[in-house]
């Protein structure tokens, strides 16, 4: 019976990262691991998958993310569980699992990882993607460690080549004057229920602040002449929101306040900041692309969750998001190349000598490529172009017999013969 044909394709909204561009990934891995050192970010892995009521408590019932983004699984057993659509909820469940408050605080703890949004996948949107996060969890809510999280970002940002970044920032309050500005910006809306779009009125009752970050055209239209939320924050967020802006001054970040900034998950509290990159198109148009990186301030996430109260602040950075902006804007990340050896053996009795002699260079701490497989020379020398090779040893019979062996430059096509029992010393002065 024939096979029923299936689709070969990666999953809708998820893709490969290819050999061809591991050495960005790579290259981001390392400066994330550079960046965590400098400012004494330990790192953390949790879970892939966590329980359904984390995110409901912590992210917020009401958030596009509980409400439609999430994969949920029921085990076996009849668990409600998901995979993980971010980590800061996750960081927080751990820290308090496992009693890291009794750490010096406040701990400073980064992670890097694959997270799952069920969204409409369009360019920079994935439904699996990666993100690094930064956390800075207990001690003081002093604005200093919201400016550090932004900067350790933004230095990640930069250690890759990126430019023209800027930090987004507002203050979205607190508990005590988050609610007197919801209610003048429901009365600013409260006419312009026509001018808005059906997942604007629906946030009219659900989340009113989310009104000021859909980016529809009617409703960017509609939100021009909205309240400003930093008209309503209360003396202690008003004095936080300063010493915030006081310390990205002396830092000399580029950054603007930027009242429509709300951010999409509900634990945040005072700080919030996304960050962006202005890039130039192809008709020389000035355009922003999405968000590269986002975070804030998360003093009520504890307690949602139904912790002891810890202040808290952080950032996440997407990092296919920053792959795809490298490779769009053609940045030239240099690879450290050592230069590659290739072995290339032509008889049975040179493939015999051959294993030996790579088990010969392995000790040594060399890598060695071959394609022993293939018989001709003319082929064996292809298969080392190709993989790049600036040096190829070559084993034939009389090689074998005399203990000999040929070292080719790539490049040059000359050739020295050496002794075998040399080769390794030899190629060792080389590389
Ligand atoms: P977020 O803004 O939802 O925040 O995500 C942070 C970053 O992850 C975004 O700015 C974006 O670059 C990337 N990202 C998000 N969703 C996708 C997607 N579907 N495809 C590709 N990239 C995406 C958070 O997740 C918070 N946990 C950040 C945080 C850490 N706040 C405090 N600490």
């Amino acid at each position: 019976m024939p096979k029923k044909n299936f689709d070969l394709q990666a999953v809708k909204g998820t893709h490969d990262i290819l050999p061809q561009d591991q050495f960005i990934w790579e290259k981001i891995r390392k400066e994330i691991r550079e960046v965590a050192e400098i400012y004494s970010f330990s790192r953390i892995d949790t879970p892939i998958l966590e329980n359904l009521d984390l995110f409901k408590r912590g992210v917020g019932e009401a958030t596009d993310i509980v409400e439609k983004q999430m994969f949920v699984l029921t085990t076996k057993g009849g668990d409600k569980l998901v995979l993980r659509p971010e980590g800061t909820s996750a960081v927080a469940r751990a820290y308090a699992q496992h009693g890291l408050s009794h750490l010096s605080q406040p701990l400073k703890v980064y992670y890097e990882g694959p997270f799952f949004r069920y969204e409409n996948p369009q360019a920079g949107r994935y439904r699996q993607f990666h993100q690094v996060g930064f956390e800075v969890i207990g001690g003081e809510n002093d604005p200093i460690y919201d400016v550090q999280v932004m900067l350790a970002a933004l230095r990640l940002l930069e250690s890759v080549k990126l430019k023209n970044l800027t930090i987004h920032i507002n203050s979205i309050g607190c508990k005590v004057c988050r609610p007197i500005y919801k209610k003048h910006l429901l009365s600013y809306y409260k006419n312009k229920k026509k001018d808005i779009c059906k997942d604007c009125n629906r946030r009219m009752t659900q989340n009113p602040l989310r009104l000021l970050d859909c980016k529809e055209d009617k409703c960017e239209q509609a939100k021009k002449g909205a309240p400003n939320i930093i008209d309503d924050l209360c003396s202690v967020c008003r004095k936080h929101f300063k010493g915030v802006l006081e310390y990205a001054e002396e830092l000399k970040l580029p950054y603007q306040v930027d009242p429509f900034i709300v951010r999409g998950l509900d634990y945040y509290s005072r700080t919030v900041f996304e960050i962006f990159m202005e890039e130039t198109s192809q008709s020389g148009e000035k355009i922003t692309g999405p968000a590269l990186g986002g975070g804030g301030r998360y003093d009520f996430l504890f307690e949602s969750l139904g912790l002891k109260s810890t202040s808290a602040v952080g950032a996440g950075l997407g990092m296919d998001r920053i792959v795809d902006v490298i490779k769009s804007n053609k940045i030239n990340i240099p690879v450290k190349q050592k230069n590659k050896v290739f072995l290339i053996v032509i008889g049975i009795e040179a493939k015999k000598k051959g294993l030996e002699l790579m088990e010969e260079f392995i000790e040594a701490g060399i890598n060695i490529s071959e394609s022993m497989g293939k018989n001709s020379l003319g082929a064996q020398l292809g298969s080392a172009d190709k993989a790049g090779a600036s040096l190829a040893l070559i084993l034939g019979q009389k090689e074998v017999f005399k203990e000999s062996i040929i070292i080719r430059d790539m490049k040059t096509g000359v050739q020295e013969t050496v002794l075998l029992k040399k080769v390794v010393a030899e190629i060792k002065k080389r590389i």
